[in-house]
């Protein structure tokens, strides 16, 4: 008791005085935390650069910016996870100090972090007894549940009290961090990339729920490096670039080529040229194909097609209806029950992978991390992977280092791998590097066939350009490709036709002039067209 007590005296926050969001009158429109001149320097990087950010109450405000441009850093600073260097922060428009996120909450300041910080072996409403200073943490009170539930309702946050953390989907455990925090008294409340971990569906929900929020009074933050999120649901928009606010805007005043513009630091293609390609033979034909997943239920229901040299076929459908198993059956990774596979005229049915891929097939796993690359390999290591038992790369007897490590540095430069060497663990890199490692090392082979599984998925918007483009290239050199993918936009921008998968089945090939987003939109909802 004494001890806990000499804590609570100890860790009391020097407040100069007493203000809390929750509590106070702030208007909508007014400001409820101005941040100005914000300095923070870590070794080697000024992350916030000078920074000017104002939140509004019933606002959202999207902070939008590529990987690395200091947007959470910002945003812990406000959260009291860091101290700037210089500054000042003003809370209803009286200067505080937040030294610590005690200090951020008693103000009235929430944020729900890319990593949930939820114990997983309590319930819910422990958890967010837990979180609450007069709460007790077992056998939470019904007083606690039925507030929680209160919440809930109130702003769309539909979670099961008495449910135990382990057992909640990701996007149910992203509600209970905002209950949490809601609950805690937040009125500012800060998302960091939110949607990254969502479905399409759980992201609409969470929209209308910060929209929600707002309407009452709140002023949400949402960090994303997504255009689309900040142009669709945000009422402000500050776009970050290498630790420097480029401009704060309203989404009726920009259009996205614009925003990808500020991001970027230069002028970003949004549309792809895709002039017509020289259609050649068939490089892949699938036949019948039928093929079970994990839990042995039928994922690929009788899929037939072909892909001809010169032409990118997509495939769109929300995740989870087939396309990641009919993926992994081409390229061996999964057995075919019944059906066909043949590239180049083989029959490659229920060949090993290192077949398949011998056959001069590049694969863009949807896994990056765990069958893209060694992650424990170096940059170099990975880069040629594939091909370091053969000719110029090892010669009878042992590996030619030299040209190895000439190819490698040329493939980097090439590329555009953003690296320290190439000897860094490829594991260092960031998503996007990563990526172009894949590619570079893939795409340097000349494949044949390239089969590409949600490509751009999670990377930012130059990254995303570079693949997008880079698979562009491979088509006009003639390569056949197979793009699954979720992202819409990338499917109509880079097909040539895109089949629409539902429930293991294509529900329709569209051609190029049939292509429109209204019809994907209806038949990846099963319907099926009449033609
Ligand atoms: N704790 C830290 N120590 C050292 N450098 C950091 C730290 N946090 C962020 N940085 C660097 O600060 C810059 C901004 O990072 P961050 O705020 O995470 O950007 P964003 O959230 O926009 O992707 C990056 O160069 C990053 O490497
Ligand atoms: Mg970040």
């Amino acid at each position: 008791m004494k001890l806990l007590s000499l804590r609570s005296v100890l860790e009391k926050p020097m407040v100069i005085e007493e203000i809390s969001l929750s509590e106070m009158q702030v208007e909508l429109g007014e400001p409820l935390v101005q941040m100005r001149g914000i300095v923070k320097i870590f070794p080697g990087v000024v992350a916030n650069d000078n920074v000017d950010f104002d939140l509004y109450a019933g606002e959202v405000h999207a902070l939008l910016g590529e990987n690395g441009a200091g947007k959470t850093t910002l945003m812990n600073i406000l959260f009291g996870l860091y101290s700037p260097d210089e500054g000042e922060i003003y809370v209803a428009g009286k200067k505080v100090e937040i030294r610590s996120p005690r200090d951020a909450i008693r103000y009235g300041i929430g944020m729900v972090h890319q990593h949930f910080k939820l114990i997983p072996t309590l319930t819910v409403a422990e958890n967010i007894a837990l979180s609450l200073a007069n709460a007790p943490a077992i056998n939470p009170s019904k007083h606690l549940v039925e507030e929680i539930e209160r919440y809930s309702k109130r702003y769309g946050l539909e979670v099961d009290p008495s449910a135990y953390v382990w057992q909640l989907s990701v996007g149910e455990r992203q509600r209970v961090e905002i209950l949490k925090a809601l609950m805690g008294g937040a009125r500012a409340l800060i998302l960091d990339e939110p949607t990254t971990v969502l479905t399409p569906d759980e992201r609409d929900e969470l929209f209308k729920t910060l929209r929600r929020m707002a309407d009452e009074g709140c002023g949400i933050v949402l960090i994303t490096h997504k255009l689309e999120e900040a142009l669709s649901v945000c009422d402000r928009i500050t776009v970050m670039r290498n630790g420097r606010v480029v401009a704060t805007v309203r989404p009726n005043e920009v259009v996205a080529a614009d925003l990808a513009k500020m991001m970027v630091g230069r002028d970003v293609l949004l549309n792809y040229e895709k002039p017509p390609s020289e259609i050649g033979e068939v490089v892949l034909r699938v036949e019948g194909l039928r093929v079970l997943g994990d839990r042995g239920l039928v994922s690929v229901d009788g899929v037939s097609f072909d892909i001809r040299s010169g032409e990118v076929f997509g495939i769109a459908g929300v995740a989870g209806n087939g396309q990641s198993e009919l993926v992994e059956a081409i390229v061996g990774l999964r057995k075919v029950e019944s059906g066909r596979v043949e590239i180049l005229g083989r029959d490659v049915t229920n060949q090993p992978t290192s077949r398949v891929l011998g056959l001069g097939v590049a694969y863009i796993p949807e896994h990056r991390i765990e069958r893209g690359i060694a992650p424990d390999l170096s940059v170099v290591e990975n880069l040629i992977l594939k091909s370091y038992r053969n000719p110029p790369f090892s010669g009878r007897l042992a590996m030619n280092t030299d040209y190895v490590r000439e190819w490698g540095k040329r493939l980097v430069e090439e590329y555009e791998v953003v690296t320290p060497s190439i000897d860094a663990p490829v594991k260092l890199l960031s998503g996007g590097n990563i990526q172009r490692v894949i590619i570079a090392r893939e795409f340097s082979q000349e494949p044949k066939l390239i089969i590409a599984s949600h490509p751009t998925y999670g990377l930012d918007v130059a990254a995303t350009e570079y693949v997008r483009k880079k698979l562009l290239e491979q088509r006009r050199r003639g390569a056949a490709i197979l793009l699954v993918s979720e992202d819409l936009e990338e499917l109509l921008a880079l097909s040539d036709r895109i089949a629409v998968m539902y429930r293991g089945r294509f529900v329709g090939v569209l051609e190029a002039d049939e292509i429109t987003l209204d019809r994907i939109r209806v038949m990846m909802a099963g319907e099926e067209e009449a033609s």
